[in-house]
């Protein structure tokens, strides 16, 4: 780990210890994760944080969530709802939504929460065939070659006003590499395509360093 991994690190304690609140139910999870054999790739308290914060700034009631896993940034999101608001999330994995109902469950957030199991593309063309209510938040984690499709979902789920969310854009800066074998970074570039092209969607990227590296989320709204 070179001297900025362990500063950056550094300074997220540093924001968790002045900024965050320490919250049992979220600590809880991740312990529940790591004994259930989950990846530790949720987001960091910081960003989850700024998760619940944009639910509150937009005064979401109705989140989408694509990638579960434990239900770390579920449980962020969730606790940023005003009474009756709801996340519906999507995951892939049975045993991820598994282990994330029960941290949910165990956050008191049951209610509030509607796991849907499956291929998020799958999931979300029923979801627009039924002709689901259009979301006000949408936070995108999850197989980054799939980010172009999970656009074009979120926009068919979304209103004037709805908030996009991507978590994962910059990747240690591979972004820039446009010969990449890696099909996260193709995935990823072609997400910025699809944006650019996208007149619908006003957006931009904010880099990040922190505990989870070097990375960062990228923010649009929906304008029609
Ligand atoms: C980075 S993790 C999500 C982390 C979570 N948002 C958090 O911060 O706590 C990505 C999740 O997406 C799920 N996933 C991968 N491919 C998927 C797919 N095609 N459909 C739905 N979920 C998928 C993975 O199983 C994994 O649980």
């Amino acid at each position: 780990m070179d001297d900025r991994t362990v500063g950056s690190r550094q300074v997220d304690a540093f924001i968790e210890d002045k900024l965050l609140a320490r919250d049992p139910a979220l600590e809880a999870a991740l312990r529940a994760n790591a004994e259930a054999g989950l990846p530790a790739i949720d987001v960091s308290p910081a960003q989850g944080k700024q998760l619940q914060l944009l639910a509150r700034m937009t005064g979401a009631r109705r989140i989408l969530e694509v990638g579960t896993l434990g239900g770390y940034s579920t449980i962020w999101l969730a606790r940023g709802l005003p009474e009756g608001g709801q996340v519906v999330t999507l995951e892939l994995e049975p045993h991820h939504a598994e282990v994330a109902a029960a941290n949910i469950a165990a956050a008191g957030l049951t209610a509030r929460v509607d796991i849907r199991i499956g291929p998020a593309i799958a999931t979300l063309d029923a979801m627009v065939a039924a002709g689901e209510a259009p979301f006000d938040l949408v936070f995108v984690d999850a197989d980054k070659p799939s980010n172009p499709a999970y656009l074009r979902a979120a926009l068919a789920l979304s209103r004037p006003g709805t908030v996009l969310v991507f978590d994962n854009v910059v990747r240690d800066g591979t972004v820039l590499d446009a010969d990449s074998a890696d099909p996260s970074v193709q995935g990823t570039r072609a997400l910025y395509d699809a944006i650019a092209a996208e007149r619908r969607v006003d957006a931009t990227a904010i880099q990040t360093l922190g505990a989870k590296g070097w990375d960062g989320f990228l923010i649009g709204i929906v304008d029609a």
